[in-house]
C-alpha cells in the first residue's frame, strides 16, 4: 500500500522546489565573529552559487569591530578561503556575492548605532529593492537578545513594510526557569510565527531524511510501535574534546549542550506520530507532542535511569596523548561538569508504552559518530529449536546520521551450504551512493527555510519548554549531588562503565556502529579482505572491564574470545600465578573456542579495558567462512602456547 502523499500536502510551498528565496535584506547581529565566517557565510554562499539567493537579496553585518564594508568584504573573502564547502571555489561567483556584504559598527547597547543601522537598512533596502523584508540574525550570546530586541524596537526599525523574521542561536536558556523567561522575553518583542530558533542538527540531511523515510515509505509505520519494537538507542559520540569552549562548556555539561537540544529533537521526529500534512505547524504540534509524553524523572528514577561521566587523560585514536577535562583551558580541576551522559526514557503513549529510549552523548571517546538504532523484538526460535545453535540477533534498523550517511537493516539470512545456519547480513543504503549532494554546512537549508518563511525546521516555544521540562530533574539530582569518581573514563575510551551497566542490566546492549578504520587498526585484522572486515564489523560486540574485573575464568567452557582496543590484563594460570601481561591491540580467549576445550587460564583486567567480544557462534562463522584468518589466529595461538597444536 503507498504511503499517504504527505509531501504533496504543500499547497503554494516552494519547499521543495529550486525557487529562489525570496527578496529580503539579512542583518547579522555579531557579523565579525566566528560562526559569521564558519558558517553563514560559506553556507549562504552556497545557496548564491546554487540560485537560491535572488537578485534582490543583500545582507548587512553590524558588529563591535571598526569596520567598513570594503575592510569586511576582505575580511570574509579571506575566511571564505578556509571554511567553504564547495569541490571548487568558483572565483566570479565570489565577487559577484561579495559585493553584496555591507557593514556598520556599533556596540549593541548604543542608541547611536541602531540610528545608523536604521539608515543604512533603508538605504540597501532600495538599492537592493528587497522590498521591505528582513531577517535579523543573531549571532550573539543569548546575553544581548533583550538588549538588542528592545533597542530595534525603541529605534522604530523592529517594522518594516515587508516580512520580519530573527533567527537565535542556542542556549535557549540553561534550565527550565531561564528558559520560560527568556521566551518570555521574546515573545514581549517579537511573535511567535517571526521567531525561528536554529538547531543545527535539524538542518542535517539524514535528519531530516528521518522524517521522509517514515512517512513516505508504506512498510514501516505498522511496525513503528511498542509490538513490534524491543527498544531505541540513540548515541551522539564526538572524539573531540571541549577544545577552547571551557568557560563555555563549564556552565553546560553534555546534557544542556547535546541531549537536551539536539537530541531530543532527533528522538521526537522518530517517534511521533504521523502529522497529517507537512506544514510546519503539524509537524511541530506532534513534535511538541510526543515529547510533552516523555516520562519525567522523579529524583528516584534520576539514579537509576541516568548516569553521567567526565573524561581523564588518555590517549587520542592517533596515540597521541591529551588532557583530561579538568585540565583544559578555562576548567576547573575540581570541576563536576559532565562530558558525558547516557539515560534511559520512556514515551507514555499507546504507541510507546514500556518501549525503552536509551540515549548516550560525550565527549573525548573513542569514535566519532551519530547514530540511532531501532531494536525490533526478537523472532520465534522456530530454527534453532532443539539444537544447540543460538537464536540469531533481533532484527535492527539503523540510520547513521554521521559521518556516514546511510540506513541499514540487519537481518538474518542462511548462510551457504546444506546445513540450516543463518548469519546477520545487511541491506544499507548509503547516501554518497545515490545522491550527488555536494557538501554543505547544515545552514543552507535552514537559512533558506527561513528566508520562505517555513518553520518546520525550528524549535517553537513549547517544543523548548517541554525539552527542558525534561531534562530538569536530572540538571536538579546532579547539581544537588556533585559526582564522586569523575573522571571515569579516559580521553580515547568508550566512556563510563556504568553506561554499559545501564542497558546491560536491562538484558540489552548499546549497538556500535564499528567502522573498518577501527578494525584496520588492530594488528590482528590488518591486511584481511573487505569482505572480512565487513562481517566482522556487524558481528564485534565492544565491552567495558573495569580494573581488576575477571574477564575469563580457568576451567570455564569458552563462548566468546576477546580483543583488547585499550588497557592490559593478566595472564594468570591454575595457581594463580601470573604467566603475561597483554595490552592494546592483543587477543586472548580464542584457544579454548579453537579446540573447544575449557579455558586454560583466568585473564584479570590490569587497568580499564575495553575490548571486542567476538561471540562463539559468529568466531566459528568466521572460521569457516574464511579460512586464511583462521589460519593465521591458529599460527598466532600455537605460537603463544607451544607445545600445544590447535
Ligand atoms: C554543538 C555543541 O551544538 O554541537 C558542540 O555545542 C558539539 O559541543 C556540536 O560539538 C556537535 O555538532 P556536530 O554537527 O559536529 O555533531
Amino acid at each position: 500500500m503507498p504511503a499517504p502523499m504527505l509531501l504533496k500536502a504543500l499547497p503554494g510551498s516552494s519547499k521543495y522546489t529550486d525557487c529562489p528565496a525570496e527578496p529580503c535584506l539579512m542583518v547579522i547581529f555579531g557579523a565579525s565573529g566566528d560562526l559569521t565566517k564558519r558558517l553563514l557565510m560559506p553556507a549562504l554562499f552556497n545557496l548564491h552559487c546554487d540560485n537560491l539567493l535572488g537578485e534582490n537579496f543583500a545582507i548587512l553585518g553590524i558588529a563591535m569591530d571598526n569596520l567598513d564594508s570594503n575592510a569586511f568584504q576582505e575580511h570574509m573573502s579571506a575566511d571564505i578561503r578556509k571554511f567553504n564547502t564547495r569541490k571548487s571555489f568558483d572565483e566570479g561567483a565570489w565577487n559577484r556575492f561579495v559585493s553584496k556584504l555591507h557593514y556598520t559598527q556599533g556596540n549593541f547597547g548604543d542608541q547611536a548605532a541602531y540610528q545608523r543601522l536604521g539608515e543604512k537598512m533603508k538605504a540597501l533596502g532600495s538599492q537592493y529593492n528587497t522590498q521591505g523584508n528582513v531577517l535579523f540574525y543573531m549571532a550573539t550570546p543569548p546575553s544581548v537578545f533583550d538588549l538588542v530586541s528592545s533597542n530595534l524596537d525603541r529605534a522604530g526599525i523592529k517594522t518594516s513594510s515587508g516580512w520580519v523574521r530573527i533567527i537565535f542561536e542556542k542556549p535557549f536558556g540553561h534550565d527550565l526557569h531561564s528558559a520560560i523567561e527568556l521566551n518570555r522575553l521574546l515573545l514581549k518583542y517579537w511573535k511567535e510565527e517571526q521567531i525561528y530558533r536554529i538547531d543545527h542538527y535539524l538542518g542535517k540531511e539524514t535528519v531530516q531524511n528521518l522524517l521522509a523515510f517514515r512517512f513516505a515509505n508504506g512498510i514501516f509505520e505498522p511496525l513503528w510501535n511498542k509490538d513490534r519494537i524491543d527498544h531505541i538507542q540513540f548515541s551522539v559520540t564526538e572524539t573531540v574534546g571541549v577544545e577552547n569552549r571551557g568557560k563555555y562548556y563549564e556552565t553546560s555539561g553534555v546534557l544542556r549542550d547535546m541531549i537536551q537540544n539536539h537530541m531530543f529533537q532527533m528522538l521526537a521526529y522518530l517517534c511521533m506520530e504521523p502529522p497529517s500534512s507537512f506544514k510546519p505547524d503539524a509537524i511541530r504540534n506532534q513534535k511538541a507532542e510526543v515529547l510533552d509524553a516523555v516520562r519525567i524523572m522523579t529524583p528516584e528514577t534520576v539514579k537509576t535511569h541516568s548516569l553521567r561521566g567526565q573524561y581523564g587523560p588518555g590517549k587520542r585514536s592517533d596515540g597521541t596523548a591529551a588532557a583530561g577535562y579538568r585540565q583544559e583551558l578555562d576548567v576547573s580541576t575540581t570541576s563536576s561538569t559532565e562530558t558525558f551522559a547516557a539515560i534511559k526514557l520512556f514515551i507514555d503513549n499507546w504507541r510507546w508504552e514500556g518501549v525503552p529510549i536509551y540515549l548516550r552523548s560525550g565527549k573525548s571517546l573513542w569514535k566519532r559518530g551519530t547514530e540511532i538504532v531501532v531494536q525490533f523484538k526478537q523472532a520465534p526460535e522456530i530454527l534453532t529449536r532443539g539444537t544447540n545453535a543460538s537464536p540469531g540477533e533481533p532484527n535492527r534498523l539503523i540510520f547513521h546520521i554521521q559521518p556516514d550517511q546511510g540506513i541499514e537493516l540487519r537481518v538474518q539470512a542462511k548462510t551457504p551450504g546444506p546445513a540450516l545456519a543463518t548469519q546477520k547480513v545487511n541491506m544499507r543504503f548509503d547516501y554518497a551512493d545515490s545522491f550527488e549532494a555536494s557538501r554543505g554546512t547544515g545552514y543552507e537549508v535552514l537559512l533558506y527555510s527561513c528566508m520562505i518563511g517555513d518553520a518546520t525546521l525550528f524549535s517553537r516555544t513549547d517544543l523548548v519548554e517541554t525539552a527542558w521540562r525534561i531534562a530538569q530533574p536530572m540538571l536538579d539530582a546532579w547539581a544537588a549531588e556533585p559526582a564522586q569518581d569523575f573522571p571515569n573514563y579516559p580521553v580515547g575510551g568508550w566512556g563510563p562503565k556504568a553506561a554499559y551497566d545501564l542497558i546491560e542490566n536491562d538484558g540489552r546492549r548499546w549497538v556500535e556502529v564499528i567502522g573498518r578504520n577501527v578494525l584496520n587498526k588492530i594488528p590482528l585484522f590488518q591486511k584481511c579482505s573487505e569482505v572480512f572486515l565487513h562481517n566482522l564489523a556487524i558481528n564485534l560486540r565492544p565491552d567495558i572491564y573495569s580494573q581488576g574485573d575477571l574477564i575469563i575464568r580457568h576451567g570455564e567452557i569458552g563462548k566468546e574470545m576477546f580483543i583488547i582496543s585499550r588497557g592490559s590484563v593478566e595472564v594468570l594460570n591454575e595457581a594463580g600465578k601470573v604467566m603475561a601481561t597483554l595490552a592494546d591491540g592483543a587477543f586472548f580467549g580464542e584457544l579454548s573456542l579453537l579446540n573447544s576445550i575449557p579455558r586454560t587460564a583466568t585473564i584479570r583486567a590490569l587497568t580499564p579495558c575495553d575490548v571486542f567480544i567476538l561471540d562463539k557462534a559468529d568466531f566459528d562463522r568466521v572460521l569457516k567462512l574464511h579460512p586464511d584468518f583462521a589460519e593465521n589466529l591458529k599460527e598466532m595461538a600455537n605460537k603463544r602456547y607451544p607445545g600445544r597444536e590447535s
